[in-house]
């Protein structure tokens, strides 16, 4: 079959990488220049793993290719899918969907035949309706099917994903456009990947319900990581222990600062709006929303316990920007308002991140970028492990120990086991289980500031 794919981001490229895989043609179409003319010279605009070599071998093979030209990328096109970004508009949290209905234009006045159109970018529902209202406004002498196939890759395994999803969704009531779709995927099928056939309304809902829940399941752990640090219990054992059963499940069940990223927070938010136009308030989502909202600051509060609130003049280093591990997105990230808030009460910030600094340079300012961990950690009066990734969590700690001017750890992600750190000379703390610091009640005045004391607020002194 031959695909086009408009927009050729996170989502399209690996959707046109994989369905190329697959055996079928595919054109990935952008409107950015750049990102297209890299693409050509055989460069990767993101961090993905797996995505290089994928590419390569399409390329090589003469399955995939890569156009700024959308009437070059439909020509004989059995489908398009349009993968565009759909942020949350300026100023009311509603999707933005300017991004979808432009395409949609383009493709009305790029189309030869009637084909099928896919929206693959995370909408609304009723966008389809209006996707396809367009297409038959502008190009009424074709008969254009619009089917709506949601995406719930994720970064950093966006390939695996792809290759292996939980389910298929295609939404459509078109036989031809079920067909095509399915066509598509055939090669999935036959692995056994179960598909899902719906309605396009059902289908665009399914993709928003299934990431507020998983919004929510992380939310909720988090929450329940407040209490057990109240009241001395082990977040990481309760979600095991609720994990282990079925019902629940052991996914999204990881306590730290937050979500973050390109989808979480925006589709909560949409899904909270479109709910409310349809006057079904969503309690829970907007419960949701606002406490993960808060806890990004409430984060940089914990790195100040052991400084009796203080931290002004302190330095902290950041270990890891991004808003997850294997990525290079920057989109909402948990680093940006916990690094915001740092500097807000008067810090010094260190950052380092393995593949997320270019992206950082973009979004985060008066920050002293590093070359490693080590550079990043080197006469810190606390370093905070934001983000997961890897080698992270093999860090050399007697070195880091060494270099560190005052031994604080905060690890947002809980990547180390709190009696080793102990064992290390650290004062550490984490998120919902034991730490070796306690909070000073109500902060206590700068003559209280433990760097000055030469030690910080302790429960037991490390050995
Ligand atoms: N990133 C993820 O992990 C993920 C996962 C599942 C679903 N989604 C959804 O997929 C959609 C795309 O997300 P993304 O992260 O890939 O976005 P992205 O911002 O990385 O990529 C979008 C691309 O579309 C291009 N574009 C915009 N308008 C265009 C037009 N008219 N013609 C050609 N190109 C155009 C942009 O230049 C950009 O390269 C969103 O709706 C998102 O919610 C994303």
């Amino acid at each position: 079959m031959r695909i086009a794919i408009i927009g050729t981001g996170y989502v399209g490229l690996v959707s046109g990488a994989c369905i190329a895989d697959f055996g079928h043609e595919v054109t990935c179409v952008d409107r950015d220049v750049a990102k297209i003319d890299a693409l050509n010279a055989g460069e990767i605009p993101i961090y993905e793993p797996g995505l290089k070599d994928i590419v390569a071998s399409n390329v090589r093979q003469g399955r995939l290719e890569f156009t700024t030209c959308l009437s070059k990328g439909l020509q004989n096109a059995d489908a398009v899918f349009i993968a565009v970004g759909t942020p949350s508009r300026r100023g009311d949290g509603h999707a933005d969907l300017s991004h979808v209905y432009d395409a949609t234009r383009e493709i009305a006045a790029a189309l030869k035949d009637a084909t099928v159109v896919i929206t693959k970018s995370t909408v609304p529902v009723g966008t389809g309706d209006e996707v396809e209202r367009i297409l038959r406004e502008l190009r009424p002498d074709l008969a254009v099917a619009v089917a709506s196939n949601p995406e719930f890759l994720r970064e950093g395994a966006a390939i695996h994903d792809f290759k292996h999803p939980d389910r298929i969704v295609i939404g459509t009531n078109d036989e031809r456009a079920k067909k095509v779709v399915t066509e598509i995927y055939r090669p999935l099928y036959l692995n056994h990947a179960p598909i899902l056939y719906t309605g396009r309304r059902t289908a665009e809902l399914i993709k928003y319900a299934a990431n507020a829940f998983l919004a929510t399941k992380i939310t909720f752990i988090n929450e329940i990581a407040d209490l057990c640090e109240k009241v001395g219990a082990d977040v990481q054992e309760v979600a095991r222990g609720i994990g282990l059963d079925n019902r629940i499940g052991s996914k999204f069940l990881h306590a730290g600062p937050g979500f973050g990223g390109s989808c979480f927070p925006k589709d909560v938010r949409a899904l909270i709006k479109t709910a409310q136009d349809q006057d079904v308030p969503m309690r829970i989502l907007e419960a949701v929303a606002t406490v993960n909202d808060m806890r990004k600051r409430a984060m940089a509060r914990k790195v100040a316990i052991p400084f009796a609130g203080l931290l002004r003049g302190k330095t902290v280093a950041v270990l890891g920007l991004t808003f997850k591990p294997n990525t290079d997105d920057m989109r909402e990230a948990p680093s940006i308002p916990l690094i915001a808030a740092l500097q807000d009460m008067g810090a010094k910030v260190r950052v380092y991140d393995p593949e997320g600094m270019e992206q950082a340079k973009l979004i985060l300012a008066n920050v002293t970028y590093c070359q490693g961990p080590y550079d990043c950690v080197e006469n810190a009066d606390a370093t905070v492990v934001v983000t997961e990734w890897e080698q992270f969590r093999a860090l050399d700690l007697k070195r880091v120990q060494t270099l560190m001017g005052c031994p604080v750890i905060v690890d947002l992600r809980n990547i180390y086991r709190p009696d080793e750190m102990k064992k290390h000379g650290f004062f550490y703390t984490c998120v919902g289980r034991a730490s070796n610091f306690r909070p000073v009640d109500g902060y206590a005045s700068a003559d209280d500031d433990p760097s000055q004391r030469g030690s910080v607020a302790s429960e037991s002194a490390p050995m």
